[in-house]
């Protein structure tokens, strides 16, 4: 069989189970191009090799999982029932390495987690109503914006933290950006706490009562600048270390606040715009659909299908204008996205994912906030 066939087939197979598992099917065009084109459809198998890999001796490739992420089971109930976890996301890791080609996908730490134990550990995007003193950013020019943009390296970004196994994500996403907002207002890098939004933050949707930020069991960036804004601003991180549970009471200090919100805004869906409002406010909290997540090892995230069911908050950091796309000859513009699942997941803890589709809903919640300026310590 003709082996561009036999592919088609795979891709076939592989897209109509992804449709019934854990990927909402939508219609995308991009799957016709993938086995149509001539000429792209040269460099296919070597993605069908990457994927084939995954999928030999996994005993190997599960001892070398435990060793690498000094992982031991309670009994051996307990271990083989995570080898066959195991097993199951080595499939998953396969069938995103062929539906996601542009990126690498395989073994991370989460790979003896269900996808539900993964979602309910390491997520934690709640969808909750807009608060009342959010604004709507305004529509800026977009003529002269930067072709690579990277707030790393204008020291506006703190190392990449770990949110451990609670779904707190949304509190990291809203120090994120005030982090930068604040070095934008002040000059001065300063780690902001997790812990004190988790803990005390527990602004609720204005219109559905009961559902609030709730710590671990997940929250809103926009209800966090809401409460940051009310409460008067964020202790410094090392004043309100994280613990990464939410069974304790607040314990902030507002005598020791570092950080204070001026105004957040919600930025439109359209790519431009928040590129250009990247650039002009800092960091942005955006949220996305993190199924590719679970599986991700580096490179540009581009799957051709993808929910865009948000279901994590994360910190968009710069874009770059052409990402590396084996199949697609052409280069890729791609987002650059701090994660807090600490420095050894994917590119020393950040994800790169393409632009110009809202690929995973990227483009779907995007806000951006202000930091109150405050003359630096020192010169007051
Ligand atoms: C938000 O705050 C910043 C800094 O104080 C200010 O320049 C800006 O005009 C404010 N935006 C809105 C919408 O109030």
């Amino acid at each position: 069989m003709d082996s561009r066939f036999s592919l088609f087939l795979i891709l076939s197979a592989l897209l109509a189970s992804a449709a019934l598992a854990d990927i909402s099917a939508t219609a995308d065009p991009l799957i016709r191009q993938v086995v149509d084109d001539e000429q792209r459809s040269s460099s296919l198998p070597n993605v069908a090799a990457a994927a084939d890999n995954l999928l030999g001796a996994p005993e190997h490739h599960f001892s070398l999982f435990k060793k690498n992420f000094g992982r031991s089971y309670v009994s051996q109930a307990e271990h083989d029932y995570r080898f066959k976890v195991f097993k199951a996301n080595l499939r998953r890791a396969a069938r995103h390495q062929l539906l996601d080609p542009s990126a690498s996908h395989g073994v991370t730490r989460f790979s003896d987690l269900t996808p539900r134990e993964f979602r309910r550990q390491f997520l934690g995007l709640r969808k909750l109503g807009l608060p009342s003193d959010a604004n709507t950013a305004p529509i800026l020019p977009t003529s002269n914006l930067p072709a690579d943009f990277d707030w790393r390296e204008k020291g506006a970004v703190t190392a990449v933290k770990n949110q451990g196994s609670c779904g707190s994500c949304w509190s990291f996403s809203t120090t994120g950006a005030l982090e930068g907002a604040h070095y934008l207002a002040t000059g001065e890098l300063v780690s902001l706490s997790e812990q004190q939004l988790v803990d005390c933050d527990h602004e609720c949707d204005p219109e559905e009562q009961g559902s609030c930020d709730a710590g671990c069991g997940g929250g809103l960036m926009n209800s966090a600048f809401e409460y940051t804004l009310k409460a008067g601003g964020l202790m410094r991180e090392q004043d309100y270390p994280y613990t990464g549970t939410d069974r304790s009471t607040c314990k902030f200090d507002k005598s020791k606040i570092a950080a204070k919100v001026a105004n957040f805004s919600v930025i439109s869906t359209d790519e431009e715009q928040i590129a250009a409002n990247l650039v002009q406010s800092g960091p942005l909290a955006v949220a996305i659909n993190a199924v590719y997540m679970q599986t991700y090892m580096g490179g540009v995230s581009c799957p051709y299908i993808c929910s865009k069911r948000l279901d994590h908050g994360v910190l968009l950091v710069g874009y770059g204008a052409s990402g590396y796309a084996p199949i697609r000859m052409k280069e890729k513009p791609y987002w650059i996205i701090k994660n807090s699942w600490g420095e050894n997941w994917g590119e020393n803890g950040y994800y790169k994912i393409c632009k110009g589709k809202n690929v995973c809903g990227v483009d779907s919640m995007v806000s951006s906030v202000a930091a109150v300026q405050t003359a630096p310590p020192g010169t007051q």
